[in-house]
């Protein structure tokens, strides 16, 4: 089977990994609706495109916070990457590093975060943390995270409670025996009810930031009031989510929220994307409105179930092969 686009990638892990993990990545909350919007949100955006510009040369690269990366996608922090191919988070450490791009690797990792920093020495990595109950437990976290290297920390702030997801229910998902959120092991044993923390709030940014001298990133924003407050706090980056439809169903695709957070911030800190991302021209789109990188959640899983770490670098040179044609050709 040739694969020519990410869909490509899309339809083998839907035939070949099993019901239970695919429905897992695909699941949005609810009927799906905020999931679904976010794809379709970029049909409705259409280019200016203008010609007669000298497109012989291109330079995709930029810079998160000052760190090079080769093109402006980043792999978005998802959980059990094991579910998807054996080597889970390693081999998507390494991918990211073969493409010089960011990694944000998730709390709910099935590798530890020291396997995560071992695969690949030197990338670009930050560790995204969801707060516990027992503060304790997300201190211990985070300043494991930087003492490995890890170069931010990107705060998911849209999960004071997991979103409803009917066909996880259905199926009553849980994480095969073989495998462990191995950042956690013996922090759940005496937590009976979900161990996050439903009651963060503005306050923790500063809780955060006496412990780490990491830049904080804040994950979830989709509106300009929040994106004010998130300034205010003294966050470093924002990250327009709406975890790919996966909490809140009923609110904007990711695109159409960025144009206001993009307004309110006007350059105080940088604003990426993540949620709906699927062809290069996607890509194009987020950054001609304002945002300085996008990342990638299911895309990087479908590139893992089809050939591991290959198959993730193939998913990402098929994203950066698009984006830069696509560019070229909208002048
Ligand atoms: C996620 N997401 C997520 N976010 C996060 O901050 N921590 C996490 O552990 C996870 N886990 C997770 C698992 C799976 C299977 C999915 C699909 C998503 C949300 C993720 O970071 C990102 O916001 C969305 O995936 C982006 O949307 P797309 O690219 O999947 O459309």
């Amino acid at each position: 089977m040739a694969m020519v686009c990410l869909s490509d990638f899309e339809a083998y892990a839907k035939k070949y990994l099993p019901k239970i993990a695919w429905d897992f990545f695909a699941a949005g909350a609810d009927d799906c609706s905020t999931r679904d919007e976010n794809i379709l949100a970029y049909k409705r955006i259409r280019f200016r495109p203008r010609i007669l510009r000298d497109v012989s040369m291109m330079d995709i690269r930029t810079k998160l916070l000052g760190a090079e990366i080769s093109f402006p996608v980043g792999i978005a922090p998802t959980g059990f990457h094991q579910l998807a191919w054996p080597d889970g988070e390693k081999s998507t450490a390494r991918a990211a590093k073969a493409m010089n791009i960011c990694y944000i690797a998730s709390t709910y990792s099935t590798c530890t975060l020291e396997e995560i920093s071992a695969a690949a020495p030197g990338s670009l990595q930050w560790f995204q943390l969801y707060i516990h109950r027992n503060r304790a437990v997300s201190q211990q976290l985070v300043q494991r995270a930087e003492a490995l290297g890890f170069q931010g920390l990107v705060l998911t702030a849209d999960l004071p409670y997991t979103g409803k997801r009917r066909d996880d229910v259905r199926n009553g998902f849980r994480l095969p025996p073989h495998m462990k959120l191995k950042n956690l092991e013996g922090a759940f044993e005496v937590c009976k009810m979900s161990p996050l923390d439903p009651s963060v709030t503005w306050n923790d940014i500063y809780w955060l930031r006496s412990l780490t001298h990491l830049p904080i990133i804040i994950k979830g924003i989709l509106t300009k009031e929040d994106a004010e407050l998130a300034v205010r706090h003294g966050v470093q980056g924002i990250i327009v989510s709406n975890h790919g439809g996966r909490q809140l169903d009923g609110g904007p695709a990711t695109i159409d929220a960025l144009v206001e957070v993009v307004e309110a911030v006007q350059g105080r800190v940088e604003v990426y994307l993540d949620g709906g991302i699927r062809k290069g021209s996607d890509v194009l789109k987020a950054l001609a409105l304002g945002a300085k990188c996008v990342f990638i959640g299911r895309p990087a899983l479908w590139g893992l179930a089809y050939k591991g770490e290959e198959g993730l670098q193939d998913v990402l040179r098929i994203l950066q092969d698009e984006f830069r044609l696509s560019m070229a050709l909208a002048g």
